[in-house]
């Protein structure tokens, strides 16, 4: 805790005094013309209008309603950036901005209120079609995440992402969405951040639906999100890609890993670390089952504890086939950095993740810390794990679908412009040095939105929402017009060589 507290004084006084990020050296070269830049949202996080026009209650509204207290300032979505009003101001803001692609997720609840496919919502569906046919109308691509954290409440109830029929009504959910906007969006992401929604929805609690169980649940969760995943996946490649001409594929978060020293012992503990994040979603999609130290170390760690079978559900063959293979691209969520050290194996009793995973990590000292406590400035850390992906799972095509710093500036936010400049430089060494294929780029976040937990109290968005203002006033900040210059002439100095 005191860590954690030093760290956000550190950096509230880097904010205050306008002191700026130690800089390294920016890459003066163009981004590939064939380089598509754009933003991100999430439908909790920027719609509002939680019960209107026959939209069913998530388990996001459930869970702020029945206890304000789990998000820091007891505030909730209710209305957040009330875009599902103001939607087409949003766009002319993305217009603005001049980028081409626009990464939003649709509200399963709109679509399908309880979940079940009696309870078809017309104007939810209509909703969207609208929203996208008016993106493409100003010139901008729409790419949509069917699933962003909202489930249906009432699925919810009925055990929600452990329970493996939660996948089958995603398929179902995901048919709607295909068949009615398919005809617009080109690019799809099924789930998004599988390792959050699960480490913090059913791990540690912090999140909708506050379930602790983090050695038991979070495996099960696992599952079935990659279940629902694949079926979404199989459903359009089966039903729609051959008319719809899209590419499908799961959105997964990961901090890049260094080790803490270059003893063998850190740098294995290192592998576990990516292992146990990204390889826990990347490696049944784009190789084949679990990690193998994962089902070794839960398999040893659950006999250990006089258990019948592994706390880490073990696959049927026919279910490795079918989850091996779903993606037509890599989507990558990328934040942050950890260092990683070994320690000693943890007493048998704790049946939890992270004894599971038995490393330490920490942050490098020389990292910037935010007013995120889980969220250092590292920019080395994207062209780390860009190269990571790339040699590791081989995807072919890889969108940086979220990227991004909190702080608590509303205009001159250049704590802000410096994150975005020199992770977006490491992304371009990685795409003309050691040729990485990023086809593109969706920053987070358009709008200062619901942080979650955090509440409104940790600002995401390049765009300032003033939340006290009956118009919710949307304000550039000083990062979107460096954005709208970078992404206006592919550079991101003043001047680029050719
Ligand atoms: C999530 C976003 C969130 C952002 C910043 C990502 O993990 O997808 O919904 O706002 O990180 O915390």
């Amino acid at each position: 805790m005191k860590v954690l507290s030093l760290i956000s004084v550190t950096c509230l006084i880097v904010e205050a005094f306008g002191a700026s990020l130690p800089k390294a050296e920016i890459n003066n070269r163009k981004f590939p013309e064939s380089f598509k830049w754009g933003a991100a949202t999430a439908a909790y996080q920027i719609e509002g209008g939680w019960n209107e026009d026959g939209k069913g209650e998530s388990m996001w509204d459930h869970f702020t309603h029945t206890n304000p207290s789990v998000t820091d300032d007891k505030l909730n979505g209710d209305v957040a950036c009330d875009s599902y009003h103001r939607w087409r101001e949003d766009i002319q803001l993305l217009k603005q901005l001049g980028v081409s692609v626009y990464r939003f997720s649709v509200a399963w609840t709109r679509i399908l209120p309880t979940g079940y496919l009696d309870s078809y919502n017309q104007a939810g569906v209509d909703f969207y079609v609208t929203f996208v046919k008016e993106l493409l109308a100003n010139g901008i691509t729409p790419t949509a995440t069917l699933y962003h954290w909202d489930l249906p409440q009432v699925l919810n109830e009925q055990g929600g992402w452990l329970n493996d029929s939660t996948a089958d009504r995603f398929g179902e959910y995901a048919r709607i969405v295909f068949k009615n906007l398919g005809p617009y969006v080109k690019l799809w992401s099924t789930v998004n951040e599988p390792k959050s929604t699960c480490m913090l929805g059913y791990g540690d609690g912090a999140n909708a639906p506050g379930i602790k169980q983090i050695g038991t649940a979070v495996y099960q969760c696992a599952r079935v999100q990659l279940l629902a995943h694949a079926t979404a996946y199989h459903i359009y490649h089966n039903e729609f890609a051959a008319e719809q001409e899209g590419k499908i594929s799961l959105v997964i978060d990961s901090t890049y890993n260094e080790p803490a020293t270059d003893s063998e012992a850190d740098v294995e503990a290192t592998d576990w670390e990516t292992q146990f994040n990204l390889g826990w979603y990347a490696h049944p999609v784009y190789v084949g089952n679990w990690p193998q130290i994962m089902i070794d170390r839960i398999g040893n760690r659950s006999a250990l504890e006089g258990l019948p079978k592994s706390r880490l559900p073990a696959w049927s063959a026919e279910e490795l086939e079918f989850v091996k293979g779903t993606h037509d691209y890599f989507g990558l969520n990328m934040y942050t950095a950890l260092r990683v050290s070994a320690i000693d194996e943890p007493e048998i009793g704790d049946s939890s993740y992270y004894s599971d995973k038995g490393t330490a990590t920490s942050f490098g000292a020389d990292w910037t810390p935010s007013i995120a406590s889980w969220l250092v400035v590292y920019p080395f850390a994207m062209r780390g794990l860009l190269n990571y992906v790339w040699n590791n799972y081989n995807p072919g095509e890889i969108w940086v679908t979220e990227n991004g710093v909190a702080t608590n500036a509303t205009i001159n936010d250049q704590f802000r412009v410096d994150y975005l400049q020199g992770y977006l430089s490491n992304m371009l060494d990685a795409i003309l040095d050691d040729g990485v294929n990023v086809a593109g780029y969706t920053t987070w976040s358009l709008l200062d939105n619901f942080e979650w937990a955090r509440g409104y109290t940790q600002k995401f968005g390049i765009i300032s929402v003033d939340f006290t203002s009956e118009n919710l006033t949307r304000t550039f900040k000083d990062s979107a017009k460096w954005y709208q210059r970078t992404v206006n002439t592919y550079c991101l100095v003043e001047e680029c060589v050719e």
